[in-house]
């Protein structure tokens, strides 16, 4: 591992009081119906825990875990399903939480998927986008932050696995 370390970008504080809002607009979005939220795996677990704590509909849960074969820092492009969800979502109202929304590679590949099993609706929150580093389309319905193009830890993002735990979002330097 290259030598480096990691500064505060978003303080735990400010991380939890944005969760809370994305909160109160999904109880707003899905008023009256019940949601099924899908959790990209592993990135996705800490935001989609604290977000779901939140919401005041009846809410199930899915896992998911995808992989883009890659470096620590870079994703390929190539996504390969690592653990599909264990129950269908057809006709059912589901929001995609995921950590973070890079190049877009991974999220396009997911969403259609996703879509060709017919929920009755299917949403996407991020808690990060990086816009400037886009290069597929994604449709994001709410966002917790945008962020510029920086290699973030914390809050379930990891630097080779590590620093998933850190209540904050922090940034890698590079030494
Ligand atoms: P994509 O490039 O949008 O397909 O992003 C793929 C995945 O790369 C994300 O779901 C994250 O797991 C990971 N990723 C992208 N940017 C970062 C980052 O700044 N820190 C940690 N992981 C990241
Ligand atoms: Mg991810």
């Amino acid at each position: 591992m290259e030598k480096h370390h990691v500064s505060v970008l978003i303080s735990e504080e400010e991380v939890s009081r944005r969760i809370k809002e994305m909160a109160e607009q999904i109880n707003e979005m899905f008023a009256g119906k019940e949601l099924h939220l899908v959790c990209v795996l592993r990135g996705g677990a800490f935001f989609m825990c604290e977000l779901a704590k939140h919401l005041n509909m009846p809410v199930s849960l899915d896992f998911m875990s995808v992989s883009s074969y890659g470096s620590a820092t870079k994703s390929s492009g190539v996504v390969k399903i690592v653990k599909d969800l264990d129950e269908p979502i057809k006709d059912r109202d589901v929001l995609v939480v995921e950590d973070i929304v890079d190049s877009g590679r991974t999220l396009s590949y997911l969403m259609d998927m996703l879509r060709d099993r017919g929920p009755r609706s299917l949403h996407l929150c991020t808690l990060l986008d990086k816009p400037e580093r886009r290069v597929v389309d994604v449709n994001v319905d709410l966002t917790g932050f945008q962020i510029e193009d920086k290699f973030v830890v914390g809050y379930g993002l990891d630097y080779d696995q590590m620093y998933r735990n850190l209540p904050y979002i922090g940034v890698i330097e590079f030494e």
